[in-house]
């Protein structure tokens, strides 16, 4: 297989896996959850689960997760099961980040992945219960890896990876950088660099540190490597943030599934207002680039992994 195929193949087990732990939509919580599925069925890159995977595969092999993916049933080891598990569960945390961050007191947005999105589907206090149902959903799936544990050594890795998930989409990473996110809009050209990088660094890169730390810890890293770690995937995750405003300024509805222009909308500062396009297209390949480096470092080359690293600097949407 060729790239395109392969990570084609593996977003569609990803979504296998999603699916299967999906909430029902049945009862009086119905529409919350018809809300909370909209969300989450509506595509997406599925990055976050395809990192936290191929994190895990630096270490040790995850094939299982594949294969148990394409068969369609569950995984037998615990670290294919608890990979599963974390993967959606993070998913889901993403899914409700965006959820929220379009909601008319944020972003303010109307289309996402070339939805509706969910406030304007839903309305808007349906849009916070999904969001807020999501959140709580994705750690009652998370702590599930617990139920198939057998060694101290499981179990150790599973709580480790339920700290790095809380805290990194906590105040202290996703939701900091949000209201850090939301401050700045009413500062203007007070906004430093320093204060931008920290919400690029929490709003977006806690979450992909999150993703690559947990399926790094799951799969048995060691402290030291966990630390070279959650630096490649700060370097990612700010380039990622950056393409992302670039992409606000040169992209298109069509093309990117959610509308253009929201950045300077909401007066946000974000890289590109203040450096150019050039400039910040530089600054996405040198962090890539930085963190192709990191993974190199490591014994057990992920050649699928970096490609995948080199390929977001360019991505359309
Ligand atoms: C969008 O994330 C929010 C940011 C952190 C920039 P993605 O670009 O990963 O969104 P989907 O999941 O692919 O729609
Ligand atoms: C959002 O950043 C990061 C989140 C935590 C959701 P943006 O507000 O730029 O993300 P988009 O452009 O709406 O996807
Ligand atoms: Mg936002
Ligand atoms: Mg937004
Ligand atoms: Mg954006």
């Amino acid at each position: 297989m060729n790239f395109k195929e392969e990570i084609k193949h593996k977003t569609e087990q990803i979504e296998t896996i999603i699916n299967r732990y999906l909430p029902t939509e049945e009862g009086y919580q119905k529409a919350v959850v018809q809300a909370m599925n909209y969300s989450v069925t509506a595509g997406g890159k599925r990055l976050r689960p395809m990192l936290m995977a191929e994190s895990a595969a630096l270490f040790t092999r995850v094939d299982e997760i594949w294969n148990a993916a394409e068969a369609g049933r569950q995984e037998d080891t615990t670290l294919g099961r608890a990979l599963s598990l974390f993967m959606a569960a993070l998913e889901l945390i993403h899914n409700y980040s965006l959820v929220h961050d379009d909601l008319p007191a944020m972003d303010n947005d109307e289309y996402r992945r070339g939805r509706k999105t969910t406030h304007v589907v839903y309305g808007e206090g349906m849009a916070i219960l999904a969001g807020d149902g999501l959140l709580n959903y994705a750690f009652e799936i998370a702590a599930r890896a617990f139920e198939k544990a057998e060694t101290v050594e499981e179990y150790h890795r599973i709580a480790v990876s339920m700290q790095v998930l809380s805290r990194k989409a906590g105040v202290y990473g996703m939701i900091g950088g949000q209201c850090a996110d939301l401050a700045a809009e009413k500062m203007g050209a007070e906004v430093t660099e320093e204060m931008l990088l920290y919400i690029h660094e929490h709003k977006t890169a806690a979450l992909i540190q999150a993703a690559m730390m947990i399926g790094a810890t799951l799969a048995g890293a060691s402290s030291e490597e966990l630390d070279r770690l959650e630096k490649c995937a700060y370097d990612i995750g700010i380039a990622f943030q950056i393409q992302d405003d670039i992409l606000d300024v040169t992209s298109s509805l069509e093309v990117l599934g959610k509308p253009v222009g929201s950045d300077e909308k909401n007066h946000k500062l974000t890289y590109v207002s203040m450096h150019g396009i050039e400039k910040s297209k530089e600054q996405v390949e040198e962090l890539s680039r930085d963190a192709i480096e990191i993974l190199a470092s490591f014994p057990r080359r992920n050649e699928f992994l970096e490609q995948l690293v080199e390929r977001l600097i360019y991505r359309e949407k």
